[in-house]
């Protein structure tokens, strides 16, 4: 009898892709069936969901009375929280204690937290304000004192960030511009979301081998001038990296926070100090590559074709 997949944001983009890679793939499909969660099952994503096959309940990370019954039966349970949607720390670390508490309470064997490092701690205290890694590092720490197979999947900054809300932006001259706070010898570790699949099949195949290890998820650190170099390679049109001050960037970080930042990536980058050796390690666990950057550029074209541009 196959073994039930519970996937927490499974109409979202990182339990979306974990779902479309084991409905794909033929090794994972005989071993798992699949239950999705969400808190709307009537909404497209979730009927398009049901429609192929997955098992679809309803349930809130809000609600921890919701949690038990979504997880119930789970062989395994893929738990990711939005940060963002409420952007409040103490709301991430409940929603991701009361996940694991859940899958612990009904007997699930394994858990697959998505994570992130502790920046505090990685900065040494130097850095306190990065509250969404922060807050997802406290709920790995919790799991990690709970009795059940767990292990921790920690996704670089997604390349989907730049197709819509970090696109480049056309110039007067016919160039196109990207502008972070980056330095530009930030080594950014980019990861093609839609590959969630690729970094998670090792543990879903063997739960007792990666028991208590995190995979440091991403194709490889890019500077911001190896990822305009990408556009201007897939494009032909000139696009040039700006790093940009506090006021063109998050207008809630303090210019000192922003310059803290900053310097944290330069010096570490995302994963901190010992990112390089993490990522070549969960290189090597996985069986498929993932998507390069340029290869990722290709796949999303058209880029400009909207603005007009006399490069
Ligand atoms: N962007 C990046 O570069 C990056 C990098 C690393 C980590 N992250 C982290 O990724 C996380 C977001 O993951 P994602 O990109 O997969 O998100 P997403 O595409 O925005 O989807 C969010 C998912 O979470 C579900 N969800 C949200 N609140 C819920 C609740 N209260 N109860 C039940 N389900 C809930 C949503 O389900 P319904 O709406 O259907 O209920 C949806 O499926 C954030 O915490 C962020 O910090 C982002």
């Amino acid at each position: 009898m196959s073994r039930l997949l519970t996937v927490f944001g499974a109409t979202g983009q990182q339990g979306g892709s974990l779902i479309n890679y084991v409905l794909s793939n033929s090794e994972l499909s005989k071993i798992y069936r699949l239950r999705g969660i969400t808190r709307d099952i009537f909404k497209p994503a979730s009927v398009a969901l049901k429609k192929r096959g997955v098992e679809v309940i309803q349930a809130n990370q809000n609600e921890p009375s919701t949690l038990a019954a979504a997880v119930e039966g789970s062989y395994a349970v893929f738990a990711v929280t939005n940060y963002w949607e409420q952007a409040s720390a103490a709301v991430e670390i409940a929603q991701g204690k009361a996940m694991a508490d859940a899958s612990v309470a009904v007997g699930v064997t394994l858990l697959i937290w998505s994570s992130l490092p502790s920046v505090t701690e990685m900065s040494k205290g130097a850095v306190t304000f990065v509250e969404h890694f922060d807050s997802k590092a406290a709920v790995e720490t919790y799991i990690r004192g709970l009795p059940i197979i767990k292990a921790f999947f920690m996704a670089g900054w997604y390349m989907q960030n730049h197709i819509h809300f970090m696109r480049p932006k056309p110039r007067d001259d016919g160039s196109f511009v990207l502008a972070q706070t980056w330095g530009p010898a930030a080594r950014v570790p980019m990861l093609d979301i839609t590959d969630t699949g690729k970094f998670l099949a090792p543990i879903l195949l063997d739960p007792a081998k990666y028991d208590g290890k995190a995979f440091t998820c991403a194709t490889d650190f890019y500077t911001p001038l190896e990822l305009v170099d990408g556009w201007t390679k897939v494009t032909g049109k000139k696009v040039l990296y700006e790093q940009s001050g506090p006021a063109e960037a998050n207008k809630n970080l303090t210019a000192e926070m922003q310059h803290k930042l900053m310097k944290k990536l330069a010096d570490s980058s995302y994963f901190g100090p010992t990112g390089t050796a993490d990522l070549k390690w969960t290189l090597a666990q996985i069986k498929e590559a993932p998507t390069p950057w340029v290869e990722f550029l290709r796949a999303n074209e058209p880029w400009f074709s909207d603005v007009k541009s006399s490069a």
